[in-house]
């Protein structure tokens, strides 16, 4: 499915880059262009974070918001 319209990034891209190691957003944004357009992706992108795993820790949304998500480190996302 794409999340991100405007850079064409389907959630299987940012699992990809999540599963190479990128672990926040800045890097995803960095990496695949996403909500880099219009913004309007970002609360998508950052759901795709949730379920990878990787919000809780360096996503930027708050723990609170998502108790949850449990922060795993990229050697344990990579055992997963
Ligand atoms: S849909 Fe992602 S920047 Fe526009």
């Amino acid at each position: 499915m794409i999340v991100c319209v405007c850079k064409s990034v389907s959630d299987r891209t940012i699992r990809s880059s999540i599963a190479d190691g990128v672990d926040s957003f800045d890097e995803l944004q960095f990496e695949l262009g996403v909500a880099s357009c219009c913004g309007k992706c970002e609360e998508s992108v950052r759901d795709v974070m949730l379920q990878s795993g990787v919000c809780a820790s360096r996503c930027g949304v708050g723990i609170e918001l998502h108790p949850q998500a449990v922060p795993l480190t990229f050697y344990e996302r990579k055992a997963a």
